[in-house]
């Protein structure tokens, strides 16, 4: 295990486990507090996050930062990261063998970060963290706790740019994060 992100993010930027090193302008890490108690983890970079090295920087990621300042939630107090860290061709789904080459990565940045809650967006973040078992419509909105961290499941924000109504549930989850990290005298 790697003890601190700056060095974890110099390894993962000379990853080549998988192919999706082939064509990636930029690894995308994760950003935001290396003390968070709140943690979000996506599926992949897009376009945008590609060009820029930091995820959540284009439509979808505007779309939950809109969300964020609505909640009252600080980008620079909780931490984002993806399954994967390079992009997937034409942003499709990473698949099964691209994100367990990427899994141990994540799981250091979980060991260092020490997050008490985990946001999983999407179906992608929620099977391979939590199990195939699962799907985002029936488990959005509900705590899970395993080994001590509470999970919850929500859409992803890109699929709030495809039907609206997931809009209104969205907010409805970030506002259980929000209260839930009030209670507890959570960095939100
Ligand atoms: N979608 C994701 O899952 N992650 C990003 O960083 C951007 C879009």
């Amino acid at each position: 295990m790697i003890e601190s992100l700056n060095e974890l993010s110099k390894i993962v930027e000379k990853c080549n486990k998988c192919d999706l090193c082939l064509k990636r302008k930029n690894t995308v890490f994760g950003v935001g507090n290396e003390n968070a108690d709140v943690m979000f983890i996506g599926e992949g970079p897009g376009a945008d996050e590609d060009i820029e090295g930091e995820p959540f920087v284009g439509k979808a990621g505007k779309l939950m930062n809109q969300a964020f300042i609505g909640l009252g939630i600080s980008r620079e107090k909780i931490y984002i990261a993806n399954i994967v860290k390079c992009r997937p061709p034409n942003n499709r789904t990473p698949l099964k063998e691209e994100a367990n080459a990427c899994l141990d990565y994540l799981r250091n940045q979980v060991v260092i970060i020490k997050p008490k809650i985990i946001v999983l967006l999407g179906n992608t973040a929620l099977k391979n963290i939590l199990g195939d078992e699962f799907g985002i419509t029936a488990a959005r909105g509900k705590w899970i706790e395993k080994k001590g961290i509470r999970y919850m499941p929500t859409f992803h924000p890109a699929a709030l740019l495809r039907d609206q109504v997931k809009k209104i549930d969205f907010w409805k989850d970030l506002e259980l994060i929000k209260n839930e990290a009030i209670s507890n005298n959570y960095k939100i």
